[in-house]
């Protein structure tokens, strides 16, 4: 839906190749290098990526056969969302065999064979490892809560009923907001920060910590390259459980984050996995702080490789947000980890609504544009990025009307609770409409054809109604579409190392609509300028009067005079 044309500047981008790595910093300076800095993340949804055998749902063979369409973006590492045996009360967030492969995405054979054409293709695997919880129906749950005797009971955590009510936990996904379960079999509650069907683990029992690494290490000898944690900063519990104030339920991070014991479990699954293996490690959630982000991730302390914090894509709100705030989070989670330690950058995931409707302006005249716009922005700062499967087309939020429509168990019991809390419930949906995870989770649009290209069968969640436009083999065809922005993109962070390590520097803080950054690596400067906004802008760059020519840019032309800079809506420029 882009109407302009482009310059194709992607020429410029091997200006850059070649060059030697900054001398290395000392003590785990962020210019230090590894290659996990220098990775460019994809994230594939399975369920969501590719069908073969039929059944509406994505599968193992699916990626495999899109591995040449993955590597001609450019990107370095795929983060696959768990592909583990589960009931799929979470979609594979609930995990019932952590050595199995889910049978709607395929066997083992078929996971051996992906791992396998990721590697000829320079392509990493990086796995999601979900275990501050497991599915209720895991051997280890179905034993735990047979009998009190069970060998597996401190599995998991358990109130017994005959000492009262427990104190209240909050949970996310329950329909009640209620963390602890009552089962009749042992008399007892059980502890599910998520939804019921995902009781916690009992991190405090070294034989289930021992199992998590013995897991992780099969997974490691079969070649992956990388480990994301989920929801670990929660799996430390207060087990004396203390009442929490009020505020819990609103503020749940700040009692659920980072207890006692984290730094001791992430330490030994360091000393057990991590340092056995070639492999990269991030965990989801970076703490409460800057300091316990630290904590996590410094390179003395032996725990985790980068940290992957929320403040980011928490700014965009339902009803906008503003670009100052954006910049203000941006910069400083970039400066508390100038000196020390790794970021993930990111704007978009499963968790979320689609990128270009929260951050850009997904209506026809600028979800082009925009969305090239917020590419340009999560492959030029530092910090290793994670692209989300289908923002590198620009694909955009679903139309859901009814809760009917809706599959995610996060929307569908958040319904429920805000109904029986007397909520409006057209406003509820409003807001659902929204910023729903199942916004971010629709098949991705290969083609115009049936589905998308993507299944030959009705998907498990519906196809967008803009898949005839918005799919790869249009944008495939378009040298000025979104798809081949992202790739001349990549193409300027892999040969350009000034884009990974260079220092960040933010200009014209108070601008509400531009926002201009450099990347400077010794020599090297690269200037970033963001019109977030549907109206032109100008902007005054004072020192930067010697503009140089622009490597990437949105628009057939840059418009400066000295120091003073014209962007058109959501123009998005990067100039040596
Ligand atoms: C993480 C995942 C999310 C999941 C939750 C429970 O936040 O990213 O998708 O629902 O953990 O596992």
């Amino acid at each position: 839906m882009r109407f302009a044309c482009y310059l194709l500047l992607a020429v410029f981008v091997s200006c850059g190749s070649g060059q030697e790595p900054a001398a290395p910093g000392v003590g785990g300076s962020p210019a230090d290098r590894e290659w996990w800095k220098e990775l460019i993340i994809y994230q594939i949804y399975p369920r969501s990526f590719q069908d073969t055998d039929g059944d509406g749902v994505g599968d193992l063979n699916g990626i495999i056969e899109r591995l040449d369409y993955v590597q001609s973006l450019g990107v370095s590492a795929v983060w696959l969302n768990p592909i583990y045996t589960s009931p799929n009360d979470d979609n594979g967030y609930d995990v019932s065999d952590y050595r199995d492969i889910m049978a709607d995405f395929g066997t083992m054979a078929d996971f051996d064979r992906m791992l396998v054409a990721m590697h000829e293709r320079d392509i990493k695997l990086i796995m999601d490892i979900v275990v501050n919880h497991s599915s209720d129906e895991h051997p280890w749950f179905q034993s735990a809560r047979s009998s009190r005797d069970s060998p597996y009971r401190d599995y998991y955590h358990w109130w017994p009923a005959e000492k009262g009510t427990p104190p209240h936990r909050y949970s996310l996904f329950d329909a009640a907001g209620d963390a602890w379960k009552y089962d009749e079999t042992t008399d007892s509650y059980y502890l599910h920060y998520f939804a019921e069907g995902q009781p916690d683990l009992n991190w405090e029992n070294p034989e289930l910590r021992q199992e998590v690494y013995d897991i992780m290490k099969f997974w490691a000898e079969k070649g992956v390259d990388g480990f994301r944690l989920d929801a670990f900063q929660f799996a430390a519990k207060d087990t004396t459980y203390p009442k929490f104030p009020d505020d819990l339920d609103e503020n749940f991070i700040q009692y659920y984050a980072m207890q006692d014991g984290l730094h001791d479990y992430l330490r030994e699954m360091n000393d057990e996995v991590f340092s056995q293996y070639n492999v990269m490690s991030v965990a989801e959630g970076a703490g409460r702080n800057f300091t316990e982000a630290h904590e996590l991730v410094d390179a003395d302390r032996n725990e985790l490789d980068m940290a992957y914090a929320f403040d980011g894509v928490d700014v965009p709100k339902y009803g906008g947000y503003e670009l100052t705030e954006m910049k203000r989070v941006f910069t400083r989670w970039d400066s508390a980890f100038a000196e020390r330690g790794w970021l993930s950058i990111f704007l978009s995931n499963h968790d979320q609504a689609r990128m270009v409707s929260r951050w850009g302006d997904d209506t026809p005249n600028y979800r082009a544009a925009s969305a090239k716009l917020l590419n340009t922005f999560l492959l030029s700062m530092r910090g290793t990025p994670y692209a989300y499967y289908g923002d590198e087309l620009g694909m955009t939020n679903i139309d859901f009307d009814e809760i009917s429509d809706y599959q995610d168990i996060a929307a569908i019991n958040g319904y429920k609770k805000a109904e029986s809390q007397g909520k409006d419930m057209e406003q509820f949906l409003t807001e659902l409409n929204f910023t729903s995870r199942d916004n971010g989770r629709t098949p991705m649009q290969w083609s115009d054809s049936t589905y998308a290209g993507f299944s030959s069968a009705v998907p498990w969640l519906p196809v967008n109604d803009n898949y005839a436009t918005i799919n790869v083999e249009a944008e495939d065809a378009d040298p000025e579409s979104v798809l081949n922005h992202f790739r001349r993109m990549t193409a300027l962070r892999n040969e350009n190392r000034v884009l990974v390590y260079g220092d960040y520097e933010l200009l014209v803080p108070d601008h509400e609509q531009v926002y201009a950054y450099t990347r400077t690596l010794g020599e090297e400067r690269i200037l970033v300028l963001l019109n977030f906004s549907d109206e032109a802008a100008t902007v005054d760059l004072p020192g930067m009067e010697e503009l140089g020519e622009p490597l990437i840019n949105n628009y057939p032309k840059f418009t400066s005079d000295n120091a003073t800079v014209e962007l058109l809506p959501w123009q998005a420029v990067v100039l040596r």
